[in-house]
C-alpha cells in the first residue's frame, strides 16, 4: 500500500489504538502527525518508531476537548503542511458509572472529548480537504455504540453519535470526494481496557466468539484500508472489528 501522497492526523495517536494507526499509516508512506494531550514521551516514542522505520512523523499537542486549542493547533498545522488528507478521530476517554449516580461533569467530559472533539477536529480539517477535493476521515467509534453497555451511557451515547456524525458527513462531503467512515472496535488490548477489573475482563471475553481480545494493530488494519484507495468506493459505513462480539 502506497500512501506517500498523504498527510495523516491521528488524534490520540500516541498510545494504544491510535499508536497502532499512526505506525501503520507511517509504514505505508503517509506523513503522520501524532496528536496527544498529556504524555509527550509516548508521543515522541510513536513518532520515533515511524521515523526509525524510514517514515515521516512529528508530534502535536492539543486537547480535543478544548475547542480553541484544537482549532488553533490545526490552523497552524495547515499553515505548515498545506494539507491534511487523512484524519483519524481516535482520541477518547471512558468515565464509567451507573446512570442513577452519574455526574453531569463526567457526561460533559466524555461527550466533549469523544464526540464534540471529533466534530471540531473534522470541521477544522475539512476545509483543506475541500480545497484538495479529496480526503478520508475515520471516526473511531465502538461496538458499544451499536449495542449499548450498562455503566457506559455517556460513552455509548458519544460512540453512537460518532456513527451519526460519520453518516451525515459522508452524505454532505461525498460530492467533494471526501469519504467519511467509522470503525467500531470490540474489546482491544490497550491501557483503556487494562483499567477494567479482572472479573469484568473475564465476562467480556466470554462474549467474544473468537475467544480473545483484539490487538490495536487489527484496528489499524481497518483504518489503513479506509484511508487508502482500496476503499475508494466506501463511504458512510461502520466497519466492525470485534471478533464477532456484537453480531
Ligand atoms: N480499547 C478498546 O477496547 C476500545 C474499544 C472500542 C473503542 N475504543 C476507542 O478507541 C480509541 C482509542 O482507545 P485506546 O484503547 O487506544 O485508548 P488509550 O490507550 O487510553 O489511549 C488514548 C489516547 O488518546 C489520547 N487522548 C485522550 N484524551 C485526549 C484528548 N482530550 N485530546 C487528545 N488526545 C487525547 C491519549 O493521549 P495521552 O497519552 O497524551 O493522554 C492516548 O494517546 C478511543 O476513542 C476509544 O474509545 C477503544
Amino acid at each position: 500500500m502506497n500512501l506517500n501522497q498523504e498527510i495523516a492526523l491521528v488524534t490520540g495517536g500516541s498510545r494504544g489504538i491510535g499508536k497502532a494507526c499512526s505506525v501503520a499509516l507511517g509504514k505505508a508512506g503517509a506523513e503522520v502527525l501524532v496528536n496527544y494531550v498529556s504524555n509527550a514521551t509516548a508521543a515522541e516514542e510513536t513518532a520515533h518508531a515511524i521515523t526509525q522505520a524510514g517514515g515521516r512523523a512529528s508530534t502535536v499537542r492539543f486537547d480535543v476537548g478544548n475547542v480553541e486549542q484544537t482549532q488553533t493547533a490545526i490552523e497552524q498545522l495547515l499553515k505548515e503542511k498545506k494539507k491534511i488528507s487523512v484524519l483519524v478521530n481516535n482520541a477518547g476517554i471512558t468515565r464509567d458509572g451507573l446512570l442513577m449516580r452519574y455526574s453531569l461533569e463526567d457526561w460533559d467530559q466524555v461527550l466533549a472529548t469523544n464526540l464534540r472533539g471529533s466534530f471540531v477536529t473534522s470541521q477544522a480539517v475539512v476545509r483543506s480537504m475541500m480545497k484538495e477535493r479529496r480526503g478520508s476521515i475515520i471516526h473511531i467509534s465502538s461496538i458499544v455504540g451499536l449495542t449499548g453497555n450498562p455503566g457506559q451511557a455517556a460513552y455509548c451515547a458519544a460512540k453512537a453519535g460518532l456513527i451519526g456524525l460519520a453518516k451525515s458527513m459522508a452524505r454532505e462531503l461525498a460530492s467533494r470526494n471526501i469519504r467519511v467512515n467509522a470503525v467500531a472496535p470490540g474489546f482491544i488490548d490497550t491501557d483503556m481496557t487494562h483499567e477494567l477489573t479482572e472479573d469484568q475482563q473475564k465476562a467480556i471475553l466470554q462474549a467474544i466468539p473468537l475467544g480473545r481480545t483484539g490487538k490495536p494493530e487489527e484496528i489499524a488494519n481497518a483504518v489503513l484500508y479506509l484511508a487508502s484507495p482500496m476503499s475508494e468506493y466506501v463511504t458512510g459505513q461502520v466497519l466492525v472489528v470485534d471478533g464477532g462480539m456484537g453480531m
